[in-house]
């Protein structure tokens, strides 16, 4: 397809693959579309605007979850796709692309969406509906394409039975409406060797949710649902020669870390420190203590990771505890040579528990996470943590923690887990390839 109806010189070729090319061939006003990660989601949704934009006086909008998010996926490259139609030099403060022809492309979020009201639209892209708030649609971007009949193209990954799902299954039945889904591979971005790694590297419901665009019940009940007593408990020795691992939860009561070490990918926890009203200097001594009959048979290589921002105390507190820890094992160095390895923030909460599910056990069944008989409480934090729900019973994306004992352990190897066994976020990326 020829970029814009407009000629100019420097045109650029874009080829939609034959999946994106259905959804853009089709004609209906409002389209629905449920796709893996990295199957072209945005590429397409960038190519519609400029599509909708092609004709005089348009005014269309791409719209994300937040604001923030929005620039940060979407907003370079549609700079670099429209800029030999500008107008002027974009608007970075607005977000917006006047083009030489008067249509104008912007960019908006929905984290405040009751700031979007007040313009006629004639085409909105939702890309990642699935995170959105409906009540984005139904008030504010319904309402702005009545007068000029504008069209709209939801597009996502699923994230369980909620709005996107409803969305989309709707769009089967009503006229005007058109629903598609497509997996990853179908994309045809993503290798097949790249899917086989990404399939190692998540638990099975969640590789379905994101690679096969399947709606799957991940939030319901269980948090740890991958957690299996027979299949991830073990009595965990410690081995010689492996570094040990020590992660931290800054909870106050109790102050919760667990002691682990990793062979080759595969995670032992040998053991958990959960301290009632305590703080970090009482929590170092008591992780000294503990470990004791290791380290006395001469210095030990230890890693120190945990909750890099403090979610439960204030970001100041954390550094603050951060620096007792730097400071204490500074000082006892003919025990351990430690480091520190914590980052600038914390990953989102549901990466960080698809990160632990996907060791507890992977979607071609390998458990690659043991935990040690003694760990009472993180075995219990792995069988009992449930999600959070709101008055009418359904999960919320927050964990559960009406019981103060629960969360803290798992937490504490969450943080851990996540920033040893990050998930990709970049698969399909292909160097070379004007990436748009
Ligand atoms: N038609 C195409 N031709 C060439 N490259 C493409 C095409 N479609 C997508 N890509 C490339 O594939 C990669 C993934 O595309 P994109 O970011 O649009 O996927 P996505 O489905 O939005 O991913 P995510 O799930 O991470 O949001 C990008 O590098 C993009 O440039
Ligand atoms: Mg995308």
């Amino acid at each position: 397809m020829r970029k814009a109806k407009h000629s100019n010189p420097h045109t650029l070729e874009i080829r939609l693959k034959p999946a994106q090319m259905r959804v853009f061939a089709c004609t209906k006003r409002f389209r629905v579309l449920v796709a893996g990660r990295r199957f072209g989601k945005t590429y397409l949704a960038l190519v519609e605007l400029l599509r909708a934009a092609s004709d005089r006086d348009r005014l269309v909008w791409y719209v994300a979850p937040s604001y923030k998010q929005g620039k940060r996926i979407a907003w370079n490259r549609l700079k670099r796709l429209t800029k030999p139609y500008w107008a002027a030099k974009p608007s970075e403060t607005d977000l917006s692309i006047a083009l030489s022809w008067g249509s104008v492309i912007a960019l908006r979020g929905t984290d405040q969406y009751d700031s979007l009201r007040g313009d006629g639209l004639d085409f909105v892209v939702l890309d990642e509906y699935a995170s959105m708030h409906p009540a984005c649609w139904t008030e504010v971007l319904r309402p702005a394409l009545s007068d000029r009949s504008g069209g709209a193209l939801f597009i996502g990954t699923p994230q369980g039975f909620n709005h996107f799902y409803e969305r989309y299954d709707r769009a089967q039945t009503e006229p005007d409406w058109a629903g598609f889904q497509f997996t990853t591979e179908e994309g045809g971005n993503v290798s097949t060797e790249e899917l086989a790694s990404a399939a190692r590297e998540l638990d099975e419901r969640c590789y379905r949710q994101e690679f096969q665009a399947s709606f799957e019940h991940l939030r319901q009940g269980r948090v740890y649902y991958a957690f299996e007593r027979s299949g991830n408990v073990l009595d965990c020795r410690y081995q010689p020669g492996a570094p040990l691992i020590w992660s931290v939860d800054f909870n106050v009561n109790p102050m919760c870390s667990i002691v682990a070490q990793r062979v080759d990918d595969t995670v032992y926890v040998l053991d958990e420190l959960v301290l009632p009203d305590s703080n970090t200097p009482a929590a170092c001594e008591a992780f000294l203590d503990r470990t004791k009959p290791i380290w006395e048979a001469g210095p030990v290589t230890l890693q120190v990771y945990g909750d890099a921002t403090g979610e439960s105390r204030s970001s100041a507190s954390s550094r603050t505890d951060w620096k007792i820890i730097r400071d204490f094992f500074n000082a006892k160095k003919t025990a351990f040579q430690a480091s520190i390895r914590v980052d600038a923030s914390n990953p989102p909460v549901k990466d960080r528990i698809n990160c632990v599910n996907a060791r507890l056990c992977n979607s071609v069944r390998q458990r690659r996470l043991f935990i040690d008989t003694r760990c009472k409480q993180l075995i219990r934090d792995l069988e009992q943590v449930s999600w959070k729900t709101d008055a009418n019973g359904n999960p919320l994306i927050e964990l559960d923690k009406s019981d103060p004992m629960r969360t803290h352990t798992s937490d504490a190897l969450g943080y851990y887990i996540a920033h040893a066994f990050p998930m990709r976020p970049s698969v399909g990326y292909r160097p070379g390839i004007l990436p748009l």
